[in-house]
């Protein structure tokens, strides 16, 4: 007797193919397999850290001219837990500090830049993919 291919053989396949497909068409968008920003956008931040100097008061990984000490070093940010010490550290606090640092901590001695969020939000998604 020729019966249709069993539930037991094709099932475990559809559910392995389910899974792959699941996993991946969309790593990240539950913001828990990758919190990395695009690598587009992280060069867009790269660059603009350039532009910016900000690398005349911080030591910026892959970052041209950034040497400066002045500032903390900017190595291994992504895995720092607190901006400035102060304030847990995130894609959206990094935005607010990088705009207007004594928004976000007052008194604090790091300079407003006159960055725009858009322009923050890329180097925010540098500096938070630096993980030494
Ligand atoms: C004139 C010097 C100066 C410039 C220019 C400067 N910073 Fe800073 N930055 C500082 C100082 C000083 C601190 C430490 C502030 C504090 O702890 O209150 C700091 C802190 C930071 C921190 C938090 C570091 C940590 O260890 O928590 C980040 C992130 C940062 N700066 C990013 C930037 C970015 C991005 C730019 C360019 C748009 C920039 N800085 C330009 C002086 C500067």
């Amino acid at each position: 007797m020729v019966a249709a291919p069993s539930c037991r053989a094709v099932c475990p396949l559809a559910l392995l193919l389910l899974a792959v497909l699941a996993g991946g068409c969309a790593p990240g968008d539950d913001g828990l397999a990758s919190d990395r920003a695009p690598p587009a956008q992280r060069e867009r931040g790269r660059l603009l850290l350039a532009q910016y100097q900000c690398g005349s008061c911080h030591v910026i990984p892959h970052v041209q001219a950034a040497r400066g000490r002045t500032g903390p070093t900017l190595a291994a940010f992504g895995r720092r837990s607190y901006i400035a010490g102060q304030v847990p550290n995130g894609p959206d606090p990094l935005v607010r500090w990088i705009v207007a640092p004594a928004a976000v901590v007052p008194g604090t001695t790091m300079p407003a830049m006159g960055v725009s969020p858009q322009d923050a939000r890329d180097m925010a998604a540098y500096l938070l993919a630096l993980e030494r």
